[in-house]
Parts: structure tokens; sequence; C-alpha cells
């Protein structure tokens, strides 16, 4: 059986991976400027995190969610010191999409209404709600479309306003920073007065935290850069760094009521030891002040690259906007310098989503083969 072929492949079979390092099966090292997807946050194969996994497949992996799980509360209870969102409500589920589309039902249940803003390049995931506040037509098919759904502008705060104030949105959803759009933060401006609105006019602010999130900007989650608080926030990504988790954090208006959300595996027993010695290991390494330290000294290196018109972001999620295709600079650094980096929907950027425990020597590994690659250093 062939297999439906939907992914654009690297030519390249990591059998083995260690902190920022993923090995081929020829023991050849590749640095991971892309963390597997902005998924690795504490570094491939960490030893609590394997340790951890290892003994709660030998205690019990898996049992159903009709049955007490002290696990779920420890996570939730860990999640909300270490966010400073402890007095939100947590939900568990499997993945950024299916936390995403949670996030509106119940903004929807909640405000009675059907209707969702979202803005330009957005991405939130690909079924069936989620693909629908999606900006991005190469995902979004006809069965997708629907009116209920409007678009702005990204950073628009006319168009906001305009659309707010009619009183027909039951959400507004916004990435903390949009990721596969290209590396584009929302000004504070937009979002303090995105808060605002939503208060007024009896609207749920979601921020999509599933790339942004758990420590990748330089704090907990990218909206707290801005101060602002919203009534719903979605994560998934770093949260299991590798094991599929996700989930969404509620402000306490919200009222659930038995089967109104429901997963058979989201927040099961294995998820939870993936999400809990996350957590631990963000603590113990402080890992998210110093992706705050790396993102800060590697933006100006960033921006002497020649070629480089604007870097983007914060902390260990940076966009690289060059002045050519970012393609064929990704494949050189590849191929020639065993680095992976990430693209991203608009064509000129790389993507840069390392593990949040990226050193310095590291990032002068990456400068030095940017370097030669985009002063045309020539393929051997
Ligand atoms: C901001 C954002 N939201 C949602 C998703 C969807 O997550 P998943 O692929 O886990 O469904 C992604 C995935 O890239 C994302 O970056």
């Amino acid at each position: 059986m062939n297999l439906f072929d939907v992914y654009p492949l690297f030519n390249i079979t990591p059998v083995r991976a260690k902190d920022c390092q993923v090995y081929d099966e020829h023991g050849t090292e590749y640095l991971d400027l892309y963390g597997g997807h902005a998924v690795i946050s504490i570094g491939h194969a960490h030893p609590h995190y394997a340790e951890m996994l290892k003994n709660q497949i030998d205690a019990i992996g898996f049992y159903s969610n009709s049955v007490q799980n002290p696990l779920q509360q420890e996570l939730a209870d860990k999640l909300g010191e270490q966010s400073c969102l402890d007095n939100y409500k947590l939900f568990l589920c499997n993945s950024g999409a299916e936390a995403n589309e949670n996030a509106l039902k119940v903004a929807s249940f909640h405000t009675g209404r059907a209707k969702v803003l979202y803005l330009e390049r957005a991405f939130h995931g690909r079924t069936s709600a989620a693909v629908a506040v999606t900006d991005n037509p190469k995902v979004v098919a006809p069965v997708n479309k629907t009116d209920y759904m409007v678009r702005i502008a990204f950073d628009d705060e006319q168009a906001l306003t305009q659309q707010l104030e009619t009183g027909e949105f039951c959400a507004l959803i916004v990435e903390g920073i949009q990721g596969v759009g290209g590396i584009h933060e929302p000004s504070h401006s937009f979002l303090k007065l995105a808060r605002k609105l939503c208060t007024e006019t009896g609207t749920v602010l979601i921020l999509d935290e599933i790339q942004s999130g758990y420590g990748r900007s330089g704090m907990f989650f990218a909206h707290q850069h801005a101060g602002i608080r919203p009534d719903i926030v979605s994560m998934a990504k770093g949260m299991g760094n590798g094991f599929p988790i996700g989930g969404i954090l509620l402000d306490e208006q919200f009222e659930a009521w038995h089967g109104m959300l429901g997963t058979t595996f989201g927040g099961n027993h294995l998820a939870c030891a993936a999400g809990i010695a996350v957590l631990d290991v963000l603590k113990s390494e402080d890992l998210i002040a110093h992706a705050d330290r790396i993102g800060k000294a590697w933006i100006p290196l960033l921006e002497s690259l020649p070629g480089v018109k604007e870097v983007r972001g914060r902390g260990l999620m940076l966009g690289v906007e060059l002045d050519r295709p970012a393609g064929p600079v990704r494949k050189q650094l590849l191929d020639q310098h065993r680095i992976f980096t990430g693209s991203s929907s608009q064509p000129n950027v790389i993507r840069l989503l390392p593990p949040l425990t990226l050193t310095m020597e590291q990032v002068m590994q990456f400068q030095a083969a940017a370097q030669a690659v985009l002063e045309g250093e020539k393929v051997s």
C-alpha cells in the first residue's frame, strides 16, 4: 500500500535525537532549528522526560476519562503555577486543531452566536471549524467555507472595531504570534483593543498559543507580552515535547456540562506524564528565560546576515525574511551544513523554531552556515 502523499519530505531518516541534534541511520548529525515542527520544547530525548514516560507505561499507559486520573490535576496545577493562569480551568485533548475546535465550540455555546472573526494569514488547524478560520487556500476546501467566518486584515484596528461592534460574533481568534503565516506578532495595541471590544460586545477572545506558547516566545504565552487576559487559550505542540497532547484553558466564566466536550484519548496517563515532564524541565532548567536571552542575542546577528530584509518574532520563534526565495537557501543549509529549518506560507521566510535549550554555540554554527549560503557559496 502507498502512503497518501501529502508531505513534502526531506530525504533524511532520523533514527535518534538528543537535545538540539538529530542523527540519521548513518550517524550523520543535524542541528534541529525546526524543533520537529515547533514541537520539541525541552530538547529531544531529555532524560527526565524519557524516564517519566517509561515509568508511566510500566504502571498504566491509558484508561478512559470515565475514571479519576490524578495526573490530569497534577498537570493542571503545574501549568497554572508556571503560566500564572492558575484561575483558569483546563480541558485536555490531543492536538492543536482539536484544541481550537473545542475553544470555538465553547465560545458558540456560551454566547449562542455562530460567527467568528479571524485574521489574514491565520493558521488554526485542519479540522472543520479550525480550518474555516484559517486563511490558507491550500488547506480550506469548499466544504469548509461558510459565511459565518469573517476575515480582517492583520492588525487592522478599524476593521476589528467595525466587525466586533455588530455584536454578532461568538469569538475572535488570534495567534499569539502567527507561525505558519510567516512569524507575525499582532501589535500590543491591537491585542489590547481586541480585549476591550470583546468585553464590551460579549465576544469570546481566543488566543491560539499552539505554536507560540509553552515558553517559545520568551514568556509562557506570547500574549503575556501584551499584558492581556484572554477568555480561552489553546495550546499543543511544545506541551508534550513530541507526545500528542493539546488543551484549552478556560476563564472561570465558562460553564461545562457532562458530554459538552470529550475525547477518548485526551489527557490519558502517558500524555499527562509527558506534559508534566515538560513542565518540570521548563522550570528546573529555567528554559523560558533562556529562550528569551538567546532570542534577544540572536536577532541582531540574523539582521546582519547578507540578503536579510527583516527578522520578526520573539524568543525562539523567529522569522527571517530574505530578499530571495527561502526554499533553495533552506535546502543548502540542510544538504551542505546539516541544519534543519522551517518554511512558512510566505515563500521568502525561514522559520526558526529550535528546542528551547539551544545554545549560543549552536546559534553561531547557524550564523556561519547562513553567511556562507547567503553569500553564494558553491554547492558541492
Ligand atoms: C497556531 C496553530 N494553530 C493550530 C495548529 C494545528 O495544530 P495540529 O497540527 O496539532 O492540529 C497549528 C499547527 O501548526 C498552529 O501552528
